[in-house]
């Protein structure tokens, strides 16, 4: 694997080809927020927290710092009046969804980000699909998926495997950004009532 040299805030960083921004920050010492990713799970995008500005061949954007690969000469910037701006308008945009969320107050802190901005829909679930797909890719069971979708997408637990597999793993609780205990309260709804939910998965 060649390596890249690319520049972030200012500094020369070496990466590996096949990386992204967010590994070769991390690499570096650089701080750059997440909430739907975990190194140990594919790239998904999902919550745009970490949102960087990168210059391409003179022209400048936003990239998800998670999902973006890195390349030779790539200048990345992960502070700016911009980035901080479009962090605030994410934040307040989930908020809304999981007011509680300690996770999230701390970022909204960092960012001056209004708890009360948007109208309260309070699903406790931001959808980053950290359980879901830590189900999926790492425990191989799939006893945990995305159902409906839109404003009503939210998650649920396969009774028929959940009731197998689930009290003795719980691995995906403590992965949650927003409250261990809605997956635990989700689960034990699926366990209680395995008819009431009729389970057809959307796709993550
Ligand atoms: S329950 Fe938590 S971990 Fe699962 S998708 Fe929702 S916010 Fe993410
Ligand atoms: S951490 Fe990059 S999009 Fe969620």
């Amino acid at each position: 694997m060649s390596e890249i040299l690319l520049q972030i805030d200012g500094r020369e960083v070496k990466a590996k080809e096949g990386t992204t921004i967010l590994d070769a920050a991390q690499s570096a010492g650089i701080s750059i927020p997440t909430l739907c990713h975990h190194q140990k799970l594919q790239p998904y995008a999902a919550c745009r927290i970490c949102t960087v500005e990168i210059d391409v061949r003179g022209r400048t954007s936003l990239a998800a710092a998670c999902s973006y690969p890195v390349e030779d000469s790539l200048v990345v910037r992960t502070r700016s009046s911009k980035i901080d701006r479009t962090r605030k308008m994410i934040l307040e945009e989930l908020l809304a969804h999981a007011p509680d969320s300690v996770e999230l107050q701390e970022l909204a802190l960092l960012y001056g980000a209004d708890k009360g901005r948007f109208e309260k829909e309070a699903s406790f679930c931001i959808l980053c699909g950290l359980c879901v797909r830590y189900c999926a890719e790492i425990k191989k069971k799939d006893a945990i998926g995305f159902v409906d979708r839109g404003a009503k997408r939210e998650i649920s637990f396969v009774p028929r495997v959940a009731s197998k597999e689930c009290w003795n793993c719980k691995e995906c609780f403590p992965l949650c950004p927003t409250s261990a205990l809605q997956a635990a309260y989700v689960l034990a709804e699926a366990l209680a009532f395995p008819d009431q939910r009729d389970f057809r998965p959307s796709s993550p």
